[in-house]
């Protein structure tokens, strides 16, 4: 028989000496017995709970969950906090954190005496993080989401999260609803734990999480609230304590394989665009090569299946009950979309995991050959106002949009469109293209939820509810409108789209996939020579360090010196 691999955590709880006196006796002060040293795995339950991230502040429930399930197993739970990332609330973007989140991720993870890891993920920014910082050290890993909320009614309306706050304060604008009317809708929105309950980034984020593998099945969509949520996180702490005994860590289940079925089941599930950038820099992390081409690649040939907002009309309560991502995966894979064999945390193949998946309600997850939405996967396009990339959800955009010439209405920042979107003086019209500049990684910074601009008031008092919109910003995954996001380079660094002047004319073209500027190349040299960059007052710490090593989007907005992962060897010890 061969000899049994020791653990990690030996190097600090098998150790004789006065060391190995620190690393027992101090935590021996949480009244743990001394058999807990003896060379069981030690298992991390990394939590982001925090009350300024209201998506994820039951996840010192779940975390107990899990910790009952280790402890069934015969592991040794150690839970602890890293950075979490309140969607809502943070300034400038939570998005600029996410980097700083994964590096917390990272370091915990290896500095201390782990053997394989528990994530708890669930408001947005939060899974990407966790999954980077994770995939750079490469332990035996789970996610666990946190689950969505329940559905929300409103008025005899289902309304859902961050979709129906946009729609109402464009009725609020258009002067169709009152302001009490508005504040009314707060308290029935959020009514209960859980994360945005659309098929926004974070149930995209939890969908994925759960077809890369990572996440055992149901990860996706039994809502927070619901008790089988903490039966699987119970069940994950159960199987991490097997997965460390079988060394099965994050690179056997974050493969290309892996990350391709996760790029289809994004355009099956009509999911976020942000899933785009933290895909690219999730693969980065574990030097895997994911291209913006490859979602384009990948998603020709697969439908939208699932109809919920903001695409469609259910929410993500209603997908759970239809059957959830079993069911999308297993369609996928009888259209031979998907790697059937790739591994997953449970041990077994995604395959093996889906294969008899039933589907309790066609509407919410609606058959191949009667797709909710066809050919929806996100579109990559290119130009000359986009030379390395841009993309476009058609799934959540107006159909009679995705071919269109219009004459560019440019704002120069958030703050200009702020101030001339409700001046009854602009010169714009429902056929105009409207672009907003330096909202990119470097230039917000932290690429702003803002690409899906407020309509114009006097078009939202003519009915006008949708127009294209191009800009260097990210959009919420609950969001929806005919946006054309992350242009890259961006136009903080004297990408293409800075030199956008308003009257220019604009083509964008879906099915050509490309995002063209009439504007010949001698002009656009000559607006380049006079270009001067916009001004950029982080001059210190994380926001300076943050600028000076993004990435555009086009390669994940990561930084420069995180990409590619150092296992969890660590050289030093602590004396
Ligand atoms: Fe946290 Fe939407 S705000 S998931």
């Amino acid at each position: 028989m061969p000899a049994k691999k020791q653990l990690r955590s030996q190097a600090w709880f098998g150790r004789g000496g006065k060391m190995g006196f620190y690393y027992r006796s101090f935590l021996k002060s949480m009244s743990l017995p001394d058999d807990q040293f003896d060379g069981r795995p030690v298992v991390g339950i990394c939590n982001t709970w925090s009350e300024l991230t209201p998506c994820n502040a039951h996840f010192r429930e779940i975390a107990e969950h899990v910790r009952y399930g280790v402890l069934e197993a015969g592991g040794f739970p150690l839970e602890f906090p890293v950075s979490s990332l309140g969607e809502v609330t943070m300034r400038p973007t939570a998005m600029m954190f996410r980097n700083l989140a994964s590096m917390d991720v990272e370091e915990a993870l290896r500095a201390h005496p782990l053997d394989g890891v528990v994530l708890l993920m669930g408001c947005d920014k939060t899974t990407p993080a966790l999954l980077m910082g994770a995939a750079s050290v490469d332990l035996p890993t789970i996610g666990v989401s946190g689950g969505p909320q329940l559905n929300a009614h409103y008025r005899g309306t289902t309304i859902g999260s961050g979709t129906n706050i946009i729609s109402m304060s464009e009725q609020l604008r258009a002067g169709e609803i009152t302001e009490a009317e508005f504040r009314n809708a707060e308290g029935a929105m959020n009514r209960s734990r859980g994360h945005c309950m659309t098929m926004g980034t974070a149930s995209t984020m939890a969908s994925i999480v759960e077809a890369l593998g990572v996440g055992l099945p149901g990860n996706a969509a039994i809502p927070a609230a619901d008790a089988r949520r903490d039966a699987l996180a119970r069940l994950a702490g159960r199987r991490i304590v097997e997965m460390v005994r079988e060394d099965l860590v994050l690179s056997k289940l974050m493969t290309r394989a892996a990350f391709e079925n996760a790029v289809r089941t994004l355009a099956a599930i009509g999911g976020s665009t942000n899933a785009v950038v933290h895909l690219i820099a999730m693969a980065g992390r574990m030097g895997v090569e994911l291209s913006l081409e490859d979602f384009d690649r990948l998603g020709r040939g697969v439908h939208c299946l699932v109809n919920l907002m903001p695409s469609g009309q259910y929410l993500m309560e209603d997908f759970y009950y239809a059957g959830g991502l079993p069911v999308v995966l297993r369609r996928l894979g009888e259209q031979g979309l998907l790697h059937k064999d790739a591994l997953t945390a449970n041990g077994r193949t995604l395959w093996d995991n889906v294969y008899d998946a039933e589907c309790w309600n066609d509407e919410v997850i609606t058959p191949f050959e009667t797709p909710f939405k066809r050919e929806a996967g996100i579109a990559v396009l290119k130009g000359n106002l986009a030379p390395s990339g841009a993309v476009i959800k058609p799934a959540a955009a107006s159909a009679g949009m995705l071919k269109h010439t219009g004459r560019a209405v440019v704002f120069e920042n958030p703050e200009a469109m702020h101030t001339a979107l409700d001046d009854e003086q602009l010169e714009i019209d429902a056929s105009c293209i409207m672009v907003l500049k330096n909202c990119g990684p470097k230039g917000y910074p932290g690429m702003a939820e803002v690409g899906n601009l407020p309509l114009p008031r006097k078009l939202l008092r003519e009915g006008v509810r949708d127009m294209i919109r191009i800009s260097d910003a990210r959009m919420s995954g609950t969001a929806y409108g005919t946006v054309v996001l992350h242009v890259a380079p961006e136009a903080a660094i004297g990408g293409p789209l800075a030199l956008v002047q308003s009257g220019d004319l604009i083509t964008l073209d879906v099915e050509a996939r490309t995002l063209h500027l009439h504007v010949d190349d001698a002009e656009l040299a000559q607006r380049l020579a006079n270009w001067t960059p916009p001004p950029q007052d982080a001059t210190r710490g994380y926001a300076k360090l943050y600028i000076d090593h993004v990435l555009q989007a086009d390669r994940g907005a990561d930084f420069d010196f995180l990409l590619g992962k150092s296992g969890a060897p660590i050289a030093r010890d602590n004396h």
